[in-house]
């Protein structure tokens, strides 16, 4: 028995647009590799490592901020919209990387931080120095504090990184920022606020650029009339789209025109939305005269479980068949606990609706990474999920460094630690750090290859045998499986038609695409019986009559009349 899923366009179609099935590697480009030794990644660093992305085989890099900003949320703090922070480089050197990556075939996406700017901003010292009332301080959100010297905040309100969500200045008025205290909220009621955005995206449209990551795009719009609720009664609304500071409907208005921006562009210029919202309400943001498509965060928060993963694929693409927009898929990022981590812990559990009970890994980052974690046995099951994503329909969002095989560095002292959540937390979290150490090349050197100095987040010595050198050559090497995978996909992509096939077991899933290959993967600790393909590609051990534990197969479709066998490079 087979089940059908889906969707536009079933058939090959050259003509789709380029992103509905890309493959996109995230640089976060200060941990990628530094070309002046100052021990912070920088562009001419990415730039002397073109040629290692046009070998892996990616369709597109997305750069993580690259901006001037003094760094109190890894660069998601902007000083400045229209140009690149000194240490990282100049707008020349920019220009240079997408030159360069754009001969390699490889596009480029840019992140776009519209929810606050950096306190660094010129708009916001502006509003400090013009005082209250001032029309400087409208492009931000300021209220009078409440209690008899309005010492006390507006309301009692968190921020996402905790702590509360809103700062005193000196003249003693408030402002609202929903993530670090240097990451003032924007006012997006405001004409200067939508204008400057549409001019930034222009700035980036007319250099070159392909796209655009658009960070926390749930939450720029807000109504903010008075009195403002408490946070008792805010987190009792609803989440509908009339809610005061979430997902609100009238963010889709800034997306308009931002879409009729991005259309004037040949090729339109994509843009892809970080929004963290119900299930239902993905669509709008992925549509057609909104961004044009969002990320699925649901691998991301599944355990490395059967059952979990058909309902994640099955969820998203008939959302995405909603929206008509492709589905994306992302295992890591620089946000969450690296995926071979993760698949090595024990699984956070589950609250009734489903959601994990925990951030999973927090509580092992928090004991500072001792115990629990399998390194072997997380490995596998990230290379089987790896293998198991780049079968699926849609675009492909990959982390830095996990080609490697990387795992989260969880033994960061607290002094060297960077992120905000860390200290805002008071400690509750151990923050992000762990995903952000910068990539070891080499086995040997100040930084394992990372540059001529040392790194800006302590390397643990592990690192070495992670090394892009140790792994070139070694056919086994997860690097050498994510190169094999891209090949191969390129070569066996077509229409983004998906079709189940029934394994009769509740931990094998097996699936179809147009024809031409199929994707097996067992999440199961047996060893089961191959029921027919011949295999392609493995995760794993190559074998030709069981899927191993634990593994992923690409097996090429099942004809009556044999096609010569392929002789896959990988083999471990
Ligand atoms: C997004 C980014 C994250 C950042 C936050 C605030 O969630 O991915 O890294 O801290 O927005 O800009």
């Amino acid at each position: 028995m087979t089940t059908a899923a889906r969707t536009q366009p079933t058939t090959e179609d050259a003509s789709a647009p380029w992103w509905r099935q890309a493959v996109v590697y995230q640089i976060y480009p200060r941990s990628f590799a530094d070309a002046d030794g100052d021990g912070l990644g920088d562009l001419r660093g990415i730039l002397s490592r073109v040629d290692y992305l046009a070998a892996l085989g990616i369709d597109a890099v997305w750069l993580s901020p690259f901006y001037p900003s003094k760094l109190a949320d890894g660069g998601y703090d902007v000083s400045d919209y229209r140009d690149v922070d000194p240490r990282l480089g100049t707008l020349t050197d920019f220009d240079a990387l997408v030159d360069r990556l754009h001969t390699n075939g490889i596009r480029v996406v840019v992140d776009i931080v519209p929810n606050h700017t950096s306190d660094d901003h010129a708009w916001f010292q502006q509003a400090l120095t013009a005082g209250r009332g001032s029309s400087a301080r409208e492009r931000y959100v300021f209220r009078e504090g409440t209690g008899p010297d309005g010492e006390q905040p507006p309301t009692d309100w968190v921020s996402m990184f905790g702590g509360p969500a809103w700062e005193r200045v000196a003249d003693g008025q408030w402002y609202l920022h929903h993530f670090a205290v240097e990451q003032p909220d924007l006012n997006w009621a405001h004409p200067d606020v939508r204008a400057d955005f549409v001019r930034t995206l222009r700035f980036w449209a007319d250099r070159g650029v392909d796209g655009f990551r658009v960070d926390v795009a749930h939450m720029l719009t807000k109504d903010l009339s008075e009195p403002l609720p408490s946070k008792a009664a805010l987190d009792a609304l609803p989440i509908d789209g009339t809610h005061p500071v979430l997902d609100r409907d009238d963010v889709h208005d800034v997306y308009a025109e931002w879409r009729a921006v991005l259309n004037e562009y040949d090729p339109p210029r994509t843009a892809v939305a970080e929004a963290w919202v119900a299930p239902s309400r993905v669509p709008l943001y992925a549509s057609a005269t909104s961004l044009g498509q969002a990320f699925n965060f649901d691998l991301l928060e599944a355990d490395f479980d059967a059952g979990q993963f058909r309902t994640v694929v099955e969820n998203n693409l008939a959302l995405s068949a909603r929206s008509g927009s492709s589905s994306t898929w992302v295992l890591s990022n620089h946000d969450v606990v690296r995926h071979a981590t993760r698949y090595g812990l024990p699984a956070p559990g589950r609250t009734p609706d489903g959601r994990p009970a925990n951030r999973h890994g927090r509580e092992w980052l928090l004991g500072g990474g001792v115990g629990d974690l399998d390194v072997a046995g997380g490995l596998r099951r990230a290379r089987a999920a790896t293998l198991f994503l780049l079968g699926l329909p849609g675009s492909a969002y990959l982390y830095q460094g996990e080609e490697l095989g990387l795992h989260e560095v969880a033994d960061i002292p607290d002094e060297l630690r960077q992120d905000p959540t860390h200290t805002r937390s008071g400690g509750f979290d151990v923050g992000r750090d762990g995903c952000r150490v910068p990539l070891p090349w080499a086995s040997a050197g100040p930084s394992f290859g990372f540059g001529p100095g040392p790194a800006h987040l302590p390397q643990p010595g592990w690192m070495a045998s992670y090394a892009v050198a140790e792994q070139e050559d070694d056919p086994a090497s997860s690097l050498n499986l994510y190169r094999r995978a891209l090949q191969l996909r390129r070569e066996l992509l077509a229409g983004e038609d998906l079709e189940w096939r029934d394994t009769g077991r509740p931990d094998v899933l097996r699936f179809a695409r147009h024809g031409r290959w199929e994707v097996v993967t067992n999440f199961g600790t047996a060893d089961v019986p191959l029921d027919g393909g011949e295999v392609l590609l493995s995760s794993g051990a190559m074998r030709r009559d069981v899927v191993p534990a634990e593994t992923t197969f690409w097996l090429a479709p099942r004809l009556s009349a044999r096609t010569p066998q392929r002789d896959p490079e990988v083999r471990t």
